[in-house]
């Protein structure tokens, strides 16, 4: 039920830091340790190579849970949109562990990858908020993302339920490989569930963000660097699916050859900067597009800013800042529909599983 909501998508993006919390008890064993089935912890340790498969904002998640894994347990990742993975099909590994990421655990394009990699042999891990949906059952092994239902077709919890089970996993790998390091992914999941209350509490201020640059706009470009640009393209499907406006996610670098000749006066720019090796350089890129007219809207990390940053996120560890600055995009793409008059929670020619290829 949404209750006193407007809208599920708006109760859905506040419960973020009540599911990370949920995220956190129920993968925590009594001595503190990541707690996690022993079969899943000896298949990623097994596994020369890990193949993600995802559709849409679960293959957002992906593209984090690659980095997150390949910095974190040292274990070669790729991730693949479940749609093109049979018709692209990558070289596999000898001994591969392909990882399902899907909410609702029935999406079509997603189970027909699954079928086939299980045909050939290979084993398989579902992280799904849904265990008992179908992805989970073919499967070998489930991780659960414990984000509650998500009614909305706009997925926003269980994106960031998705990376903060993926960054527990990617822990659990190193550490049952003997690798030594000095980031405890529950300790740090609350601090990035007090980051989102944070945020969530300043709903007014992402009104007027929302209302300044997107009430009449006909485009608008999230641009961003290393894991901040892949939540630009989680913030730029947000804005899209709800709002219709034509959004797109940019590596900050990759303007230059091509996209930048789209920016035009007052061309909404929404910059994301969370990494101090980028900060920047993606600085650099914003005032590119602002010398060509565009509108920019910076949003950076507490110990990046600058005074003129529209928004300014509470500090959390880098490698879970895709769970703290999808919160603004998220609520930005919320208002903008609501002013354009969008139907937020259903929008136009969208369901919310895929069921068909
Ligand atoms: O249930 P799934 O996670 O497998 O769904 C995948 C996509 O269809 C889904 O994430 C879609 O992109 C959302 N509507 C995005 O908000």
């Amino acid at each position: 039920e949404k209750g006193t909501y407007p809208h599920y998508m708006l109760k859905e993006i506040d419960e973020q830091p009540f599911v990370i919390r949920n995220i956190i008890s129920k993968y925590k064993e009594e001595d503190e340790s990541i707690k996690l089935d022993e079969d899943i912890r000896q298949a990623m340790l097994d596994a020369d190579r890990i193949y993600i498969i995802a559709a849409g904002t679960s293959y957002h998640a992906g593209l984090v849970g690659k980095q997150l894994i390949e910095k974190i347990a040292n274990k070669p990742v790729e991730t693949h949109i479940a749609s093109e993975f049979l018709y692209n099909m990558p070289l596999i590994s000898e001994n591969p562990l392909f990882i399902f990421i899907s909410q609702s655990g029935e999406t079509a394009d997603s189970r027909g990858v699954l079928v086939n990699v299980k045909e050939m042999g290979h084993n398989a891990l579902t992280i799904t908020n849904v265990p008992g949906s179908t992805l989970s059952r073919e499967a070998d092994f489930t991780l659960h993302t414990y984000a509650g239902p998500e009614i909305a077709v706009a997925s926003t919890k269980a994106y960031t339920a998705q990376m903060a089970v993926l960054a527990i996993l990617a822990v659990d790998t190193a550490k049952a490989a003997g690798i030594q390091m000095d980031f405890d992914p529950l300790q740090e999941l609350a601090i990035v569930a007090s980051a989102m209350e944070t945020l969530t509490d300043q709903k007014e201020q992402m009104e007027v963000i929302a209302r300044e640059y997107l009430s009449v706009t006909r485009n608008c470009f999230f641009i961003g660097r290393a894991i901040d640009y892949f939540v630009c393209l989680e913030g730029a499907l947000k804005l899209k699916e709800i709002s219709y406006i034509q959004a797109e996610g940019f590596a900050g670098g990759e303007l230059k050859h091509g996209t930048i000749a789209l920016i035009e006066e007052g061309t909404p720019v929404v910059a994301v900067a969370t990494q101090e090796h980028v900060n920047l350089s993606i600085r650099g890129n914003l005032k590119e597009v602002v010398a060509r007219g565009a509108s920019p809207c910076m949003i950076s990390m507490e110990g990046l800013q600058e005074s003129d940053d529209q928004l300014v996120l509470p500090k959390v560890h880098d490698y879970l800042s895709p769970l703290v600055s999808v919160i603004p995009l998220q609520l930005i793409s919320y208002y903008a529909a609501l002013h354009r008059d969008c139907d937020v929670d259903k929008p136009r020619n969208l369901a919310k599983s895929v069921t068909v290829e």
